[in-house]
């Protein structure tokens, strides 16, 4: 294994992340984790992580005595590399140069270059640099402003770079991570299979004989998480699923259909009345969320108490949650109201969310092992409140069923055209706009549906997908000579910002 000392740097889980990439198995410990905690995980090599310190600041964070004298490679990045410089009887200072984003290497070469070619853009992101190298070091990459970019002790077989090379903007990186997974003669056969081994162990030790209570939305992290507690925990998972009334066709049936046959022990809880009642005449669509938040505490509240008591509450947090967790918009947000922050004191369930660490593709991988199938495995994100905050206004029976009817020729459209996957998100939205059309020989007065599709990374900024002339053609007249109540269709040309995805 590869031990990861994180000494505070955004980027540590990346640096996991990428090993895994690369089929190899890592731990990340705290910097500071004793020489005995560390020789438990079998080290093969070392990475110290970047982190926001200086390291001769007098409060700097150091690795335990002894952890650097084990011999086996270290790789330290950023302050890693400066820690190691420093420790080796160099120097650091304050940069004449403050170097922030992309830059170019004048030159490379050494080993954790071996066999990169062509240019070798690294993101940096550093005020200090190495301004004196140590004894038995050499310099074995440069940038216009930092000469001293990457360094390298063969004989003590220390390295070190100023950049990230776990971050996506350093393109090779995960290259040079490699290089030096060949350095350390880690074997590469850590894969998926194994993270749900582990998973599945580290959820057995946290929860013992306890039961486990999980929300499941019908996305995949949830789903996910429901096949995962299954294997661990079996008959002492409860998964419940709240049938809202804001789902989309069929969407209850699948959620079934997947998770049942695979054991887990799925209790679909029909709330569409309470939903209803509470949404009657409602038509702001902040109020519409607070009410859907609401409503859902409440139901879930119900079941728990009715199949409880529980000691664990289970939720599919993503890694990516977790760094946002300090909200706002985007993947942090979609999971507020399932937060156990809603849920009353006397239902306090200690939490787990084996997922913390992984990233969605990961989720995906280990959602395809475990047998979810595609349709929900590969799903746009669906929103907490539903198809509630796609039809505009105050919502009706009628008007979802219409908007349920577009939204499943748009859906299932973009699948038949193999356009899905290309989207990062596809929804229909029924505006309360009435106009005038004709049809046959009838004058009609019927309603607008807006179709819209984005691509985006993050969901923060988006673009509107561009979909083919031909197959919004398609999907119009389908939608009109389909659903009667829709005499128009319009496709949504706008980006993120200035609008948002959904319409409210
Ligand atoms: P917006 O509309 O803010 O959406 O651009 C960004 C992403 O967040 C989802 N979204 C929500 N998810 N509850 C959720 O669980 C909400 O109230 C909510 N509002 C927006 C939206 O679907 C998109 O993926």
């Amino acid at each position: 294994s590869v031990v990861i000392l994180d000494f505070g740097s955004q980027f540590t889980r990346l640096i996991a992340r990428r090993f895994r990439e690369l089929g190899a198995y890592s731990v990340i410990l705290p910097g500071s984790a004793p020489l005995e905690r560390i020789l438990r995980e079998n080290p093969q090599g070392i990475v110290l992580s970047g982190g926001p310190s200086s390291v001769y600041d007098e409060a700097a964070p150091k690795p335990a005595p002894g952890v650097l004298d084990l011999d086996i490679p270290v790789l330290g990045v950023c302050y890693g590399m400066q820690y190691l410089a420093q420790q080796a009887g160099g120097d650091v200072k304050r940069a004449g140069k403050r170097e922030y984003g992309k830059a170019d290497l004048t030159q490379y070469g050494g080993q954790l270059f071996e066999g990169i070619q062509g240019e070798f853009v690294a993101w940096m992101s550093h005020s200090d640099s190495v301004t004196q190298l140590p004894a038995g070091y050499e310099v074995v990459a440069q940038t216009e402003d930092t000469p001293v970019t990457a360094i390298e002790n063969r004989e003590t077989r220390r390295y070190g770079v100023q950049f990230h090379p776990e971050v996506v903007h350093t393109p090779k990186g995960g290259q040079l991570l490699a290089n030096f997974l060949g350095i350390c003669g880690v074997t590469r056969d850590w894969t998926a299979e194994h993270i749900i081994d582990e998973l599945v162990a580290d959820v057995q030790a946290q929860v013992g004989d306890g039961r486990v209570l999980l929300a499941i939305s019908g996305g995949v992290d949830s789903s996910t998480l429901g096949l995962l507690l299954a294997k661990a925990v079996g008959e002492k998972l409860t998964a419940v699923f709240i049938d809202h009334g804001l789902l989309r066709l069929g969407e209850r049936e699948q959620v079934e259909a997947a998770l049942k046959p695979l054991g887990v022990n799925l209790v679909t809880v029909d709330a569409r009345a309470e939903f209803m009642a509470a949404l009657d005449g409602v038509s702001d669509p902040e109020q519409k969320r607070k009410i859907i938040g609401r409503e859902f505490i409440r139901a879930f509240e119900r079941e728990a108490r009715a199949y409880g008591p529980f000691d664990f509450l289970a939720q599919g947090t993503l890694y990516p949650d977790v760094i946002e967790s300090a909200g706002g918009e985007g993947a942090a947000n979609i999971k507020s109201h399932h937060n156990v922050g809603g849920l009353p004191d006397d239902l306090a369930f200690k939490l787990v969310e084996p997922f913390r660490t992984l990233f969605k593709d990961e989720v995906r991988e280990i959602a395809r092992l475990l047998g979810l199938p595609d349709h929900i495995r590969m799903r746009h994100p669906f929103p907490g409140p539903g198809l509630a905050i796609r039809c505009l206004g105050a919502i009706s029976e009628e008007k979802l069923d219409i908007l349920r009817r577009v939204d499943d020729i748009f859906i299932s459209g973009l699948r038949e055209f193999g356009l899905y996957d290309g989207c990062s998100q596809a929804l229909a939205i029924l505006t309360p706009i009435q106009s005038v059309g004709v049809m046959g020989d009838e004058r009609t007065y019927s309603y607008t549906a807006a179709l819209r599709a984005v691509t985006t990374d993050d969901f923060m900024t988006a673009e509107w997908a561009r979909l083919p002339y031909d197959f919004l053609a398609t999907m119009s007249n389908r939608i009109v000579n389909q659903v009667h109540e829709i005499n128009r269709v319009v496709y949504d040309i706008t980006g993120k910002p200035p609008a948002t995805i959904e319409w409210e």
